[in-house]
């Protein structure tokens, strides 16, 4: 059998015949560099035929166009390309036992085809110039974990933070579905941002909006950098192109974009709102994005057959069982654009608008009354009929609350007709229980 004489560690292993350099290393745990995963998609495996290059297999198409492309000098081969059928002896990139000790095969680099998202907080700057950086710190840590979450749910990771910027990927670890999961993950972001709003709105008299983008194509994947810093992360074309598919929402005034290549791979899944034709920077022509509105991912489509229904001008919404109200009494479910807070009172279930006609905070946590069927908004003391939704006290703030409200208030302008909205009704939405099932219906009036 042929042995190849590894360096700089001076190895000695057995290579069969047909078998490249790179699988006769990997298979004796050889350290050796393959960023592309051993493709012939780079030359990083490259090795220096001290010894014996008459007994190399002949250069593959592949490996001739990567050397003259990379101008290797001669005596070079590349190990994924390259067999042997005699001894030789061959020096690897590594250079010395440090660089040995720090490389393994796992995540070396490969060619991945990943969704990526790129998000940015529009207004942020304005924002925060007025306010000290403690409270943009809060602000923003506030806003991370809101929207970290929506990634990891949807099964993505985020890869890095640019100022309010967030760089998240999907499909790193071969998770399934990665161009569905992303889409999911920025319309849910957009969804947390309107939630924020409000809350932003009464806390510093100022909200701000999001744009998303989405892009779907190869990258280059593996652990990148050094020491302490290192991780793994993609670099490439497509991540630069996810940057600028966001950037189109300021053009268009829009807040989720996708790419055409996106879309390609989830048309059937999505509700597209609009598209538009644009040119970006580095590429030549004009690129399609679109604005999405709603996807259905492809495990949801079945199960949406079996938790919806249409009867009495009504679409029926399956929420939880009916025991699960018995630890928490009440719970918020969204379908689509509505939130609707399910509350149990007594054997009954009473469905009404998650938000405040007020000022569009949340309702749930109100204090429940059975006996004069209400439910109190804890922010500033209103009471809503659960039944009917008419309210029944208004902004019931004592004359010290009043007081203090409009101190807080004062200086901040948008915030200051606050305690002068006009009594509106809550929405409410009729419940019934299916199967020990707690069912909501949606007036298909509301629906979009
Ligand atoms: S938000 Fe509910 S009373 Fe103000």
């Amino acid at each position: 059998m042929s042995k190849i004489t590894f360096l700089p560690d001076n190895k000695i292993c057995d290579a069969p015949k047909n078998i490249t350099i790179l699988e006769v290393a990997k298979k004796n745990k050889i350290p050796h560099v393959a960023a592309c995963g051993g493709e012939g998609k780079c030359t990083t495996c490259r090795l220096l035929i001290l010894e014996g290059i008459e007994n190399c297999s002949e250069e593959t198409d592949v490996e001739q166009a990567l050397i003259n492309q990379a101008h290797t000098t001669s005596g070079f081969r590349l190990a994924c390309q390259t067999s042997i059928n005699g001894n030789i002896t061959a020096r690897r990139l590594v250079l010395d036992s440090d660089d040995i000790q720090h490389m393994s095969f796992d995540r070396q680099g490969e060619s991945k085809k990943i969704a990526i998202i790129f998000s940015d907080i529009r207004g942020f700057t304005p924002f925060s110039e007025k306010l000290t950086p403690y409270d943009v710190v809060f602000i923003l840590n506030r806003y991370f974990k809101r929207m970290v979450g929506v990634i990891e749910k949807n099964h993505g990771h985020v890869d890095n933070y640019i100022g309010d910027g967030i760089v998240a990927i999907f499909g790193m670890n071969d998770e399934k579905n990665p161009a569905e999961h992303a889409v999911k993950a920025a319309l849910e972001m957009v969804d947390e941002m309107d939630d924020m709003k409000p809350y932003l709105k009464t806390m510093y008299g100022k909200d701000f909006d999001i744009g998303v983008g989405v892009h779907w194509g190869n990258a280059v994947v593996g652990d990148i950098g050094a020491g302490q810093s290192k991780k793994y992360t993609a670099i490439g074309d497509a991540m630069n192109f996810a940057s600028r598919v966001e950037s189109a929402n300021k053009q268009f005034k829009s807040r989720v974009l996708i790419s055409d290549e996106v879309y390609n791979e989830v048309k059937d899944l999505l509700v597209i709102k609009d598209f538009m034709r644009t040119m970006v920077k580095g590429i030549e022509g004009r690129v399609t994005l679109h604005e999405v509105e709603q996807i259905h991912l492809t495990n949801e489509l079945k199960q949406l057959e079996d938790n919806q229904k249409l009867s009495d001008g009504y679409k029926w919404n399956k929420c939880s069982k009916v025991d699960t109200f018995e630890s928490e009494e009440q719970q918020v479910f969204r379908f689509n654009k509505e939130t609707i807070l399910i509350i149990k009172v007594g054997d009954e279930f009473f469905g009404v608008d998650e938000k405040c006609p007020h000022m569009n905070l949340s309702m749930k946590g109100g204090g429940i009354n059975a006996e004069d069927g209400t439910i109190n908004c804890a922010w500033h003391n209103t009471t809503f009929c659960y039944k009917t939704g008419d309210v029944k006290t208004w902004l019931a703030l004592s004359n010290t609350e009043k007081f203090m409200a409009k101190m807080f208030l004062k200086s901040n302008k948008q915030a200051v007709g606050v305690l002068d909205v006009e009594p509106k009704k809550i929405e409410i939405y009729p419940t019934q229980i299916i199967d020990d099932f707690v069912w909501v219906g949606i007036s298909q009036g509301n629906q979009i």
